[in-house]
């Protein structure tokens, strides 16, 4: 008989996620105590309110409100409360006090990673946050460890469940946006604060978490720029689907090295775009997350699974807990994140992608003529130019009507884009711009 020693575990939050840690850590204890080479004890379980409706998982005994006492007993702490405060100042108790922590916290790891992670090196602690990007999915490892002898050149992901359950629900079935946003919450996918998912700020955050480890440098949140789905209609997901696209909400990160342009750097972006049905991650369908991540040696890889639920972030929340417990075994200091790189960040007007312009024109001779001048003033080169396939109704064809104009570029800068699209807006010809939305992976 093996005689192990114990380690201790705290629990700060017994919610969605939480009330699956702890049932793992209880019924599992055994097949734990034989992977780690130690007992891995739940002392503990902090929630906000004793009395509220929860799940039977966790034993009744092991709630308490005192979140301070509890990690002052615990060798690791697990936060899965959510939000910054109080998370962040347990969190700090918790490595003070020795403590490894697991967190899936990802709005505090990109409002305050580096002062969490500066602090879990100074006290030769280690902070886990698998669960903290794309739920029950590997990225964090393999971008921190097996990808660490490679250079990341770009990450296109789609990294928040809640938006890509609502646009997959309209698009399969036409729910409305309020329709899918109430399942997505009724099942768990999105934040306490949904705007949170709808907005791009979780997939913000995701984003600068994964490019911080891919690039090697520090990438503050205000660096990453944002746009939701709240613009994206039912209407233009099913005319995309038509023209061969899916619509997803995308976070990319990318080196960009471009002497001609001056622009040297990582660019890092949230929105919306139209992706083609032949792209793998077009397929990502419900509240599933998928990474693809291109390096210079190993090629493209994608990762792909639940971007979210109670189940599949525990899992993602007890795999870090086990290399805690058994970091805790062996002994050593904690790794230190890797910011040696230190690129600059790039503004969104540098980028370059395709894009979808929808106007809605007058039905007029030399209407096409003069909006095509305004694309090649600002340089922007036009793909195609459609009419009334992407727009909303027939097109029309008799003076004085208007007409649904669908123009894709090819690769242009967005700075020159959006001059195009002020300039086009002013037009006489133009009764409005409908929609601008960018195209990736074409
Ligand atoms: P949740 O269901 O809202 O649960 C939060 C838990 O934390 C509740 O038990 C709550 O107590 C407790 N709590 C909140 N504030 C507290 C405080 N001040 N003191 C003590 N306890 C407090 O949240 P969740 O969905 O499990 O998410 C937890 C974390 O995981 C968040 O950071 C989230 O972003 C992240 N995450 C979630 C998912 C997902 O699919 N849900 C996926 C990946 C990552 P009461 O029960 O008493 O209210
Ligand atoms: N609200 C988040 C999502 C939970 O929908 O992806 C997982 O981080």
């Amino acid at each position: 008989m093996i005689e192990y020693r114990t380690l201790r575990v705290a629990l700060l939050g017994g919610g969605t996620v939480g009330a699956h840690v702890a049932r793992r850590l209880i019924d599992h204890a055994d097949e734990l105590a034989a992977r780690v080479g130690a007992h891995v004890e739940l002392i503990g379980v902090a929630v906000r309110d004793l009395k509220a409706k929860r799940s039977p998982e966790i034993p009744a005994a092991l709630l308490t409100t005192d979140a301070a006492s509890l990690i002052l007993g615990a060798d690791i702490v697990i936060e899965v409360m959510g939000g910054i405060e109080p998370a962040r100042t347990y969190i700090t108790q918790a490595l003070q006090s020795g403590a490894d922590v697991v967190t899936a916290n990802k709005a505090l790891l990109a409002h305050h990673g580096t002062e969490l992670f500066a602090l879990a090196e100074q006290v030769g602690a280690q902070l886990y946050y698998e669960a903290a990007v794309a739920g029950a999915i590997p990225i964090i490892r393999p971008l921190r460890d097996s990808l660490a002898g490679d250079n990341v050149l770009r990450i296109m992901g789609i990294v928040n469940g809640t938006t890509n359950f609502i646009l997959d629900r309209m698009e399969t079935d036409g729910s409305s946006f309020d329709e899918a946003l109430a399942v997505a919450t009724d099942l768990g996918y999105a934040e306490a604060d949904p705007t949170a998912d709808v907005d791009g700020f979780d997939a913000a955050q995701k984003a600068a978490i994964l490019a911080s480890l891919a690039f090697h440098t520090t990438v503050d949140l205000d660096a990453v720029y944002r746009e939701g789905i709240r613009e994206v209609s039912g209407e233009v997901i099913a005319l995309a689907s038509k023209a061969g696209y899916a619509v997803k909400l995308l976070a990319i990160a990318e080196r960009i090295d471009d002497p001609v342009g001056g622009s040297n750097g990582v660019s890092v972006r949230v929105y919306p775009a139209l992706i083609p049905r032949t792209h793998p991650l077009a397929a990502v369908r419900g509240a599933n997350n998928a990474v693809f991540v291109e390096a210079e040696g190993a090629g493209s890889l994608m990762f792909y699974g639940a971007g979210a639920g109670g189940p599949q972030t525990a899992s993602a929340v007890l795999g870090d807990l086990v290399s805690a417990a058994r970091r805790h075994v062996i002994g050593g200091p904690g790794l230190a994140e890797s910011t040696h790189a230190n690129l600059a960040m790039l503004p969104v007007s540098v980028v370059s992608t395709r894009y979808h312009v929808t106007l809605e024109v007058a039905d007029e001779p030399g209407v096409l003529a003069s909006i095509a001048n305004v694309f090649a003033q600002h340089s922007v080169s036009v793909e195609m130019v459609e009419q009334g396939i992407f727009g909303p109704g027939p097109s029309a064809s008799t003076k004085g009507h208007t007409a649904t104009l669908v123009i894709g570029t090819h690769q242009a800068r967005e700075s020159d884009l959006a001059a195009t699209v002020a300039d086009l807006a002013e037009l006489k010809a133009v009764t409005s711009v409908t929609s601008v939305i960018r195209i990736e992976g074409a």
